[in-house]
């Protein structure tokens, strides 16, 4: 198979878990005969720099004429007072945007030996198995207007919180989908008791549901389920939200597995090229260190080989390389347990890699 990966690692940490990705692809390319070919672009705070932009039209162009494209992180001190309209953060907003990601999953799984990694007990995390899926082109992100203004001599803000009902009812039928393959079940999360947006999504759900008889549909509002997901995550599957609250919670659902450094994602399209990155940022408090957990990146590119390629074998070896790797103990600092043996980030990597090598392949 022969496919073009637009690579755009980003800022910070995102430079080398990127690195990493590209090197677990490579050896995955060898082993089974696949060609990849990898290209280059710039995107976030160094494109900024060096564009005078943090999303440049060679890059849009690269991701467009892509069969995938891999994201690291943008971001960093360095350009948080630019013009908000440069932002670095604005050029992973547009990459969705113009690409149409809609949904982004983010699976939460329990890694049994990094139990003790995360701060909740083992009781309440063993065999968390949920499936996020996050609205990801509209909401707050998205609204206009976004501005600061004069309310009557006094200094105010507004955000506008805008969606269509039919870009709830994709992302809530792409959740259905999903369910209907696993536990058969999807939890809505919203704000109905206060926002009118939430009870318009709420009233999707219950329609796109009865074309999924075979799914139950439950509705929770977001408060309880920030508590829930800490105090009985097992409880989820497929859980659907809009864009800021995945957002919130997606980053509280990777404590189950241990650390933010675990947690891949997947942006879909409705035809592709799909996007996929870790849930983490830049990190710029570990950046350039060599101490970032590469294990999100690299799975994420995991869920490339499955998602946009089709390659199931491929993504579970790279899944099992991960699994047994931590399972023989190899730990980044953000997982590591109070005095345990500390694994750099090109350490793990070439674990990985060296496990995929080692294992028998799987034809
Ligand atoms: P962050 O996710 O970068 O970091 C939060 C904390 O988690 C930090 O202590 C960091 O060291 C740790 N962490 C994150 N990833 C890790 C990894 N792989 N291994 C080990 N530890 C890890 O969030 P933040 O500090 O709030 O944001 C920093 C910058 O990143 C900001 O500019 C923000 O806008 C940006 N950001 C970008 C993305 C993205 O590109 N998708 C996502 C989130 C934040
Ligand atoms: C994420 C990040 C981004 C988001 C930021 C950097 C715009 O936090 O991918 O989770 O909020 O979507
Ligand atoms: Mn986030």
């Amino acid at each position: 198979m022969k496919k073009r990966i637009a690579v755009l690692p980003g800022d910070g940490i995102g430079k080398e878990v990127a690195k990493g990705a590209v090197e677990i692809l490579q050896a995955v390319g060898e082993r089974y005969n696949h060609q990849f070919e990898f290209s280059y672009g710039m995107i976030g705070g160094h494109a900024i720099d060096e564009k005078g932009k943090p999303l440049p039209e060679e890059t849009i162009q690269l991701c467009k004429e892509s069969d995938a494209i891999l994201l690291g992180a943008v971001g960093g001190p360095k350009w948080d007072q630019v013009n908000p309209d440069i932002r670095p953060e604005r050029g992973l907003l547009q990459i969705r945007k113009e690409l149409n990601l809609y949904a982004n999953l983010r699976p939460t799984t329990y890694f049994e030996s990094l139990a003790k990694s995360s701060p909740l007990k083992d009781e309440v995390i063993q065999g968390v198995d949920l499936l996020m899926v996050r609205e990801l082109t509209g909401g707050l992100y998205f609204g206009q207007p976004s501005e600061r203004m004069d309310a009557n001599g006094e200094s105010a803000v507004v955000d506008t919180l805008f969606y269509k009902k039919a870009e709830m009812k994709r992302v809530i039928e792409k959740a259905f989908i999903l369910a209907d393959k696993r536990r058969k079940k999807v939890t809505s999360i919203d704000k109905a008791n206060v926002l009118e947006s939430s009870r318009m999504w709420r009233e999707t759900a219950e329609e796109v549901a009865k074309d999924y008889p075979h799914v139950y549909l439950e509705h929770m509002l977001v408060d309880n389920a920030a508590m829930q997901m800490v105090t009985n995550p097992k409880q989820f599957d497929v859980v659907v939200t809009e864009n800021m609250f995945g957002d919130i919670l997606s980053d509280e659902a990777s404590v189950l597995t241990g650390s933010l450094g675990m947690l891949p994602s997947a942006s879909l399209s409705e035809n592709g090229p799909y996007l996929f990155e870790p849930i983490h940022g830049s990190a710029p408090d570990i950046a350039g260190k060599n101490v970032a957990n590469p294990l999100a990146m690299i799975l994420s590119a995991a869920m490339m080989l499955r998602e946009s390629f089709g390659l199931e074998t491929e993504a579970n070896e790279v899944e099992r390389a991960v699994k047994q790797v931590l399972d023989a103990g190899f730990r980044t600092s953000d997982i590591a347990e109070f005095g345990q043996q500390v694994t750099s980030t090109t350490e793990m990597i070439a674990e990985v890699k060296a496990m995929l090598l080692d294992n028998e392949a799987i034809m």
